[in-house]
């Protein structure tokens, strides 16, 4: 089965071709295109929805084009066209929707409505190049989804049983990186800066609070991060890079420290044998790190599964994976975006 993923449900135009058979673990990358207007809102500190979507219109054909590159007839070749519905922008995913939509009805192929937090599940379900071998994720499994928009935790008995078991009160973990980039006059995105920054630094000189990570439960609350980030820049006598780099490395430890405790109680509470990772923050390699590090001492036997970088972010090849492995093939007069799509 060959299938067209399409993801515009923020600043990225994306599609992608990832082919897979019934049984298949896992499904094949092809090609996996991305066009982003991040520097149009790098300039602006944050995302302007309708600079967003009139850059999605500007991008989706050129994009769709290059991903079926490689397909020689793509109106017999493609079985089927997976497009993100829901959450994200209303103006950009209408540019998705309304393509995907099209092309299904010229094509008569099927369409698969896919939620966007899903994609970022089944970003884990992508394998890249066969020489890299086969991926085996074993159910159960909990998943992180760590985004600009989003910090969600779910458990996923297997493809069909996918539980939302908690989530942000507030900000997203993405959030905290990109609004105490702000405070300290990073660019927007600040997540990759602020790695950077924190690398250079050992000691954890600020310890922020590490907000509801005694609660019990499996939500998260990120907001009061940036007041404490803010206090302390108030105090600040010279930004020096110095000084920055270590309120970046402690800001990076308070949100690692809350995402892998809350992550690891979950998996011992539901005895799951994987851990998939997926989102943009999931590409921060410290965070990583510490769930190795953490997983090892525990002598843990549960395998951590995390996408390659660019398969962190918004992207179309986790849609069509999304889509493969949960096909909800639906006609195109029923597809409508939905701005507000959660987990059930
Ligand atoms: O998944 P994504 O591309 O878009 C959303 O669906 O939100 O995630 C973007 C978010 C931004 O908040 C960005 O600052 C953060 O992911 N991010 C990172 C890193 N790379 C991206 N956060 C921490 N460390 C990183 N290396
Ligand atoms: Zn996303």
């Amino acid at each position: 089965m060959t299938i067209l993923g399409i993801e515009t449900s923020c600043d990225e135009t994306s599609a992608a071709i990832v082919k897979a058979q019934n049984n298949d673990k896992n499904v094949t990358l092809c090609s996996n295109v991305v066009a982003t207007s991040l520097s149009l809102h790098a300039k602006t500190g944050g995302i302007i929805p309708e600079v967003a979507a009139r850059e999605q219109v500007k991008f989706i054909i050129p994009v769709i084009k290059e991903a079926l590159n490689g397909i020689k007839n793509p109106e017999q070749d493609i079985d089927a066209i997976a497009v993100t519905i829901g959450p994200g922008l209303i103006g950009s995913l209408l540019v998705g929707v309304e393509t995907a939509r099209t092309f299904s009805y010229v094509w008569k192929k099927t369409l698969i409505p896919v939620n966007h937090l899903f994609g970022h599940i089944y970003a884990n379900f992508i394998e890249e190049r066969a020489e890299l071998g086969t991926k085996d994720i074993e159910f159960p499994a909990v998943s992180l989804i760590v985004s600009g928009g989003h910090t969600d935790l779910v458990l996923m008995k297997n493809h069909r049983s996918i539980k939302w078991l908690g989530g942000t009160r507030d900000d997203a973990a993405g959030e905290a990186f990109d609004k105490t980039g702000r405070l300290l006059g990073l660019q927007y995105p600040a997540g990759p800066e602020i790695e950077k920054l924190a690398g250079r630094v050992k000691r954890d000189n600020y310890r922020f609070p590490r907000p509801v990570i005694d609660s019990g439960d499996f939500d998260f609350s990120f907001s009061g991060l940036k007041t404490a980030v803010l206090r302390e820049v108030q105090k600040m006598k010279n930004r020096d890079e110095q000084t920055i780099s270590e309120i970046c490395f402690s800001l990076q430890e308070a949100v690692i420290d809350v995402l892998v405790k809350k992550t690891l109680d979950a998996a011992n509470k539901y005895k799951v044998k994987s851990i998939l990772l997926g989102g943009g923050v999931a590409a921060n390699s410290a965070l990583r790190d510490s769930f190795e590090l953490k997983l090892s001492i525990l002598g843990s036997k549960t395998k951590l599964f995390v996408p390659d970088k660019k398969l962190c972010t918004d992207n179309a090849a986790m849609i069509a994976a999304a889509g493969f492995f949960n096909r909800e093939e639906t006609d195109w007069r029923n597809i409508s975006a939905n701005p507000e799509l959660y987990f059930d």
